[in-house]
């Protein structure tokens, strides 16, 4: 008797309680009852195909994403494939036969991609762009970390448009052909200087945003227009760099003779700049690697990430070069 009394109202609150808790896993959401635990920064694995060492500001890009996962404690896989698609194809590859949490990326051109990204999705692995977008469809990427190109395009062409007063003859210094960065300051400048009818791009040519490759190409246009030529603009301060060393070697004055306008603004654009040699640059944030681990941990971790997390970005004249000169981190 004192047996049923006692054990049966036990015997209900237990089966009570079983059923409310089953009830509830049913009806949680997923990732509430996630089998995986969550990463920290010090379990995550991540994969970075690099484009090379063509510039100042990919020597400060490659230092801030080593330095993130450094004092992160993140394990960075990092290939440099120095120019050259087929190794950051390679890379890839790599980082999936890894089994890497996330691959980050900095396509060195727009095209080309949908094998390996279709390979890295088929693994479960979601890449991250950085710097520079892939022509792929939206789902073969989970986030684009990096700037407005076009914007960088359209802003060095008002600036042109202000040191030619609407009306002179330009040559341009294009980037990497078919990179991101080239194709969008190509039609961004073109955007604005279109409705100054006197405002003629006469050159187009590539320097593949090196130094030396911009120096050889001012000359090669030097020989060509010479002093005909109003204003440069380079897609980089590097080939502004090597076109500044033309036009001297050519003799005439850059910054005066010939108006420049590059974009990046790393440190010599500053040093140039305070020479009087450059008239502006257009800033291109390097600085992608802190916000680059954060992005992947969250997506290591399922949560949710922005589309595209923007750079923000200034413009810079010779007035103020001397009292910034300090401040540039790269
Ligand atoms: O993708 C960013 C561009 O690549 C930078 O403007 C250039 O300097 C670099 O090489």
């Amino acid at each position: 008797m004192w047996r049923d009394l006692f054990c049966r109202p036990l015997l209900a609150a237990l089966l009570g309680q079983i059923i409310f808790l089953s009830a509830c896993a049913a009806t949680q959401p997923r990732e509430f009852i996630s089998e995986k635990p969550t990463k920290g920064y010090e379990d995550l694995v991540v994969g970075f195909a690099q484009i090379g060492a063509e510039s100042a500001w990919r020597t400060a890009n490659t230092a801030s994403i080593k330095g993130a996962a450094e004092q992160l404690g993140v394990e960075l896989k990092f290939s440099d494939a120095q120019q050259k698609q087929e190794n950051q194809i390679k890379a890839i590859r790599s980082f999936i036969a890894q089994q890497v949490d996330v691959i980050g990326i900095s396509p060195v051109v727009e095209t080309g991609w949908l094998d390996v990204f279709q390979e890295a999705k088929d693994a479960g692995i979601p890449i991250i762009l950085v710097d520079r977008r892939a022509d792929v469809p939206d789902d073969f990427y989970v986030a684009y970390i990096g700037s407005d190109f076009e914007e960088e395009g359209r802003r060095a062409g008002a600036i042109m448009v202000d040191l030619l007063h609407g009306q002179g003859d330009i040559v341009e210094l294009v980037g990497t052909v078919n990179s991101a960065p080239a194709n969008g300051r190509y039609s961004g400048f073109r955007a604005i200087i279109g409705a100054y009818p006197e405002m003629k791009v006469i050159a187009s040519r590539s320097g593949d945003f090196t130094l030396a490759k911009g120096k050889e190409v001012m000359e090669e246009l030097l020989q060509g227009y010479g002093p005909g030529i109003d204003a440069i603009y380079a897609h980089n301060d590097d080939m502004a760099i090597g076109a500044i060393r033309a036009i001297e070697a050519y003799g005439l004055k850059p910054g005066q003779d010939i108006k420049i306008v590059s974009v990046d603004a790393a440190r010599p654009a500053f040093e140039a700049m305070i020479d009087g040699k450059l008239n502006a640059t257009v800033e291109c944030n390097p600085l992608l690697g802190p916000r680059f681990f954060e992005v992947a941990l969250k997506v290591a971790n399922g949560e949710p990430v922005p589309r595209w997390i923007k750079s923000e970005e200034s413009v810079f004249f010779p007035a103020e070069a001397a009292a910034i000169l300090p401040t540039r981190k790269y």
